[in-house]
């Protein structure tokens, strides 16, 4: 008896299963990149490599390279050789973000290991996230220019996503559409370009690859609340530590609604707690938080984004790979790094 086969009379099977056939997908993309660093440090890219290699097999989630490989067989590719260069592509450019993410937010760690720019120096950080960036184009860059320009419009929407954050420091005026501007930008963006990229290199109409944005742009605003909730909430088991945006000033959902929410002192503590902020002040943030419902609110949202992600799936052909992307939408609301 195959006690893998899916059943759904056994629930618990059919979950063990698809925890089996991610991490096979996780598997293949970290043996892809082990064998690019390799080549990498064998050859003249050898002193950028060295610098790159610690952050690239740190290890991280892999989210983005999975979704590749999913959307891609979802969308009845059968061959993943075809689509592992846009997987590690995403991947990489990721990385990059990463690398220079964590020099503007002063990040001490990433991926339990000490940042780039700590150990090396922020100019070492920049030079090494723009060898990331660049390793991440050079795969990707040959696919159709269809593909290409879609991946490079996400990028560069990043980069307007982060201004945006920038221009919202310690805006107490910062309203939810602004939030979502940002978090489409940097998160959301990447998500759909790389779930719906993945669709076009499998060669699928325009039905499929739409409804595969479609679901990349949900989970990926799901993955950013999460991710916004876990800076407030999280442990040091995330490998990065918690709480730099609210140093940082950043203006995250529940932030922003527990602005709206409270009003008389109870604001002005709020506002006053963001403004100056220190770590002998998270029990009042955390409080105010709570009191003005803000954490239930974001919850209830990520659940509305997962929702939606999951119904768009409806409409591609019920295969494997479809049922992989509905449970990775699942997990994406209980995950604690
Ligand atoms: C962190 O991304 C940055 C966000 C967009 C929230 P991940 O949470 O995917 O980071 P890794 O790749 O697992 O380290
Ligand atoms: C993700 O936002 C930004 C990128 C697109 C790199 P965060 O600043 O919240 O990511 P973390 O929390 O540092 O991983
Ligand atoms: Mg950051
Ligand atoms: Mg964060």
């Amino acid at each position: 008896v195959d006690i893998c086969t899916p059943s759904p009379r056994n629930p618990m099977l059919t979950l063990r299963k698809a925890r089996q056939d991610l991490e096979r997908r996780r598997n293949i993309v970290d043996d892809a990149l082990e064998n690019l660093v390799q080549e990498k440090i064998s050859s003249s890219e050898a002193p950028a490599m060295i610098l790159a290699r610690d952050v690239i097999l740190a290890g991280g989630k892999r989210y983005r390279p999975i979704l590749v490989l999913l959307a891609f067989e979802a969308a009845g590719g059968e061959d993943n050789s075809l689509v592992m260069d846009l997987a590690l592509s995403a991947e990489l450019l990721h990385t990059a973000t990463l690398v220079h993410d964590d020099i503007y937010d002063q990040a001490k760690t990433r991926r339990g290991i000490p940042t780039l720019h700590s150990t090396h120096g922020v100019s070492h950080g920049i030079i090494g996230g723009d060898y990331l960036f660049v390793l991440g184009f050079g795969l990707g860059g040959k696919y159709d220019s269809e593909v290409v320009a879609r991946m490079a419009q996400s990028c560069a929407n990043i980069a307007v996503g982060e201004l945006l954050q920038f221009n919202h420091i310690g805006d107490l005026s910062t309203t939810p559409e602004d939030y979502y501007s940002i978090i489409d930008g940097k998160t959301a963006g990447p998500f759909a370009s790389a779930c719906q990229c993945a669709g076009m290199v499998a060669g699928a109409d325009e039905k499929i690859t739409n409804s595969l944005e479609e679901f990349g742009w949900e989970v990926g605003r799901a993955f950013q609340l999460v991710d916004d909730l876990l800076d407030l909430t999280g442990d040091p088991s995330m490998g990065k530590p918690r709480g730099t945006d609210v140093h940082e000033g950043k203006m995250t959902l529940p932030i922003i609604h527990a602005l709206t929410m409270l009003h008389g002192s109870e604001r002005e503590q709020l506002a006053d707690v963001i403004q100056n902020f220190s770590d002998d002040r998270w029990g009042e943030l955390t409080s105010l938080l709570e009191m003005s419902g803000s954490f239930d609110y974001v919850r209830q949202l990520i659940d509305n984004h997962i929702g939606r992600a999951q119904s768009v799936l409806e409409k591609l052909p019920e295969t494997p790979a479809r049922s992989l992307l509905f449970q990775i939408a699942k997990q994406s609301r209980s995950r604690r790094t």
